[in-house]
């Protein structure tokens, strides 16, 4: 059975994480999505406001768990017995740092493999940042993210929840 690990800052965890977690958890025995507190920017969620999010959405997922690491992935994936890093692709704009990143990783420990997965056309202008620039100035980012992770937004930025908005007659559907 093999192990893949799905590492990402997840801030938050869009519709399109979450297709690949779907994908990934077809292909591989065991699927551990890791959040990573990131190196290089600053996050909207603490790391266990992302892992928090991250296993409400894949509650109902038997062979997916939800972790978070620190230092060094390709360490983090040995420790697990990991053959397998997973990571989506969206756009040819997404493939010279993911392509970096690959080889470093592969120049470190040449027996884990990365395993691209492309995500749905439907959700490939989707990141992380689009949504959350997108909440913080009151858009609606439904079917963008799950539910959850709507709610998370919404307190995050102090909005009022839809179904208030609704009550009000703020908004229509
Ligand atoms: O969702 P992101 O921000 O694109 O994820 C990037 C992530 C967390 C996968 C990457 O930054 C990472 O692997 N960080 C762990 C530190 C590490 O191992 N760096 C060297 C290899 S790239």
């Amino acid at each position: 059975m093999s192990t893949a690990i799905y590492p990402g800052s997840f801030d938050p965890v869009t519709s399109g994480h979450l297709d690949v977690i779907e994908r990934a958890r077809q292909v591989f025995g065991k699927v551990i999505v890791s959040v990573a507190p990131n190196e290089r920017k600053e996050t909207l969620f603490t790391t266990d406001e992302r892992v928090e999010m991250l296993r409400e959405v894949c509650r109902g997922f038997s062979n997916v768990e939800v972790d978070s690491f620190s230092g060094l992935l390709v360490n983090y994936a040995l420790t697990n017995k990991a053959t397998v890093i997973v990571r989506g692709l969206r756009a040819v704009s997404d493939f010279e740092l993911e392509l970096q990143m690959a080889q470093m990783n592969r120049c470190l420990t040449p027996d884990i493999n990365t395993v691209f997965l492309m995500t749905t056309t439907e959700h490939s202008f989707l990141s992380s940042s689009i949504v959350k620039e997108v909440a913080r100035l009151g858009g609606s980012v439904t079917g963008m993210v799950p539910p959850v992770v709507e709610t998370y937004l919404e307190r995050k930025f102090k909005l009022e929840p839809k179904s208030k908005q609704r009550a009000a007659g703020g908004i229509s559907g």
